[in-house]
């Protein structure tokens, strides 16, 4: 931050005056969750607000206080939290059973929306989560090409597999986490994100490789944008040597456009990651793609096929009913684009405002991004980053690293005491986000803005 390293003390303390309930539970559940917390991207300092029920576009805390929502379940809640529809459908096949142990009418219509909706999705396979998703699109990849590499960009998330720990973070020449075997880190070869040249070289140097896999929308959630016209050059570069593209659209889909970033773009890959929105706020995922690579997973009348041939996949959980019932009655509502154009615009004044307001207090930070999503830089005038890229490409490195840290946290905090839990690197608004949820937002990061500066901070 600013002046120094540590947290300013006013909006400390009169954060953990606020949210003393949710400082209690902390400290309990640090001594029985590791750093107290399930999710890193949860860790919060001093401690993160619990929270006790949620509706529309805004949660609630532990304490009581009414906080406008950017977390959006992760991104899963397209719809808000409680979204009627998805509730009704939640409580209809609660009372039909939570899971059947086999084969259910809910998949089947799940499926057939995917494939409406999705412009590369031929067959679908569910999974639990975003991570089971990516990690099983590797899979099919290596299986439809008999090839083993997979290039993946740095910067770009594709959840905490071993494979995807590989240049998430600067520097990205070290893997993510401790703890990933070296063998997995060597199948990903690591290029810079919107460099066609450097894929090109590795796919002219090399015929090893599988696919590549991409964030549609940018990495770590448009942290780093993508160029489009990198997307189209991607699609042609693979097409024409028979390596496969993967988009991860775990955030992007269903988000940007009915048919996510492939549709938004207009690029079409041949596997597509989906999680998040698909499941409508509970737990899911999906693959989706090419019929000929999707069938990889199917059974056939061959016992050599099926012993040697197919790809294996398998989970408990894969297409639960109540999540399925939650995705169906999510990605009905949003088939007709109604609700994207909406969010798109919501995403877009929610950006100029939050800009604008930093520049009515004269606080060093940049908003942008894309279609519903938000990515937030600190100070970059001090450190000297070209967020929005003028000056030719845009550095991937510089906007991930923030040497500054603490001061997302105090931002976060500021937040909070003023009625908005704003994710403060990047987040995501729902379609229910209204003009007045916006304008109150607006007004309370006016005001974080310039508590913060009261401490010194922006110096
Ligand atoms: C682009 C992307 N891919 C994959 C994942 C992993 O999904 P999950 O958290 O459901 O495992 C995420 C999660 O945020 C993501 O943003």
């Amino acid at each position: 931050m600013g002046k120094a390293g540590a947290r300013p003390a006013a909006i400390e303390q009169a954060y953990r005056k606020q949210f003393a309930a949710s400082a209690e539970l902390f400290e309990k559940a640090r001594r029985l969750i590791p750093g107290g917390i399930t999710h890193d991207i949860r860790h919060t300092l001093p401690f993160p607000p619990y929270i006790e029920r949620a509706r529309g576009s805004r949660k609630w805390s532990v304490e009581g206080h009414e906080l406008i929502d950017y977390w959006a379940g992760h991104g899963a809640l397209f719809l808000g939290h409680l979204h009627p529809a998805v509730v009704a459908a939640v409580k209809g096949q609660m009372d039909r059973g939570t899971h059947p142990g086999g084969c259910h009418p809910l998949e089947v219509r799940w499926a057939e929306l995917v494939t409406q909706l999705v412009p590369s999705a031929e067959r679908v396979r569910f999974t639990q989560s975003g991570t089971e998703a990516t990690q099983l699109a590797l899979r099919l990849a290596r299986a439809a090409t008999s090839k083993e590499k997979i290039v993946k960009f740095e910067g770009h998330f594709h959840g905490w597999h071993d494979y995807a720990a590989v240049g998430v973070k600067p520097p990205y020449t070290a893997p993510v986490s401790r703890g990933v075997p070296v063998e997995a880190l060597e199948q990903m070869l690591l290029c810079p994100p919107n460099d066609l040249e450097a894929v090109q070289t590795i796919l002219e140097a090399r015929r090893d490789v599988a696919a590549v896999l991409i964030e549609a929308g940018g990495g770590s959630s448009g942290t780093i944008p993508t160029d489009p016209t990198f997307l189209k050059g991607l699609r042609d570069l693979t097409a024409a040597r028979g390596v496969l593209l993967i988009f991860d659209e775990v955030i992007t889909g269903f988000r940007y456009a009915p048919g996510g970033a492939q549709e938004y773009f207009g690029v079409t890959p041949d596997l597509t990651t989906l999680a998040k929105i698909l499941a409508g706020g509970l737990p899911g995922g999906a693959v989706a793609g090419r019929g000929d690579v999707m069938d990889l997973l199917a059974f056939r009348d061959d016992p050599a096929w099926n012993r040697h041939q197919k790809v294996a996949h398998a989970g408990t959980f894969n297409a639960n009913p109540v999540c399925a019932a939650a995705g169906i009655a999510t990605l009905e509502l949003i088939a007709d684009g109604q609700a994207q154009r909406r969010a798109n615009k919501t995403g877009d004044a929610l950006r100029a405002g939050l800009n604008a307001a930093a520049e009515r207090v004269g606080a060093d930070l940049r908003v942008y991004g894309e279609s519903s999503c938000y990515s937030l830089f600190l100070e970059p005038g001090r450190l000297g980053v070209d967020v929005n890229g003028k000056s030719g490409r845009r550095d991937h490195t510089a906007l991930q690293t923030h040497p500054n840290m603490p001061l997302y946290h105090t931002l976060r905090c500021a937040m909070l005491l003023n009625g908005v839990d704003l994710q403060p690197f990047h987040g995501w608004l729902s379609a229910v986000h209204s003009d007045q949820d916006l304008e109150q937002t607006i007004t309370a990061f006016e005001k974080a803005l310039r508590m913060m500066l009261e401490e010194g901070c922006f110096a």
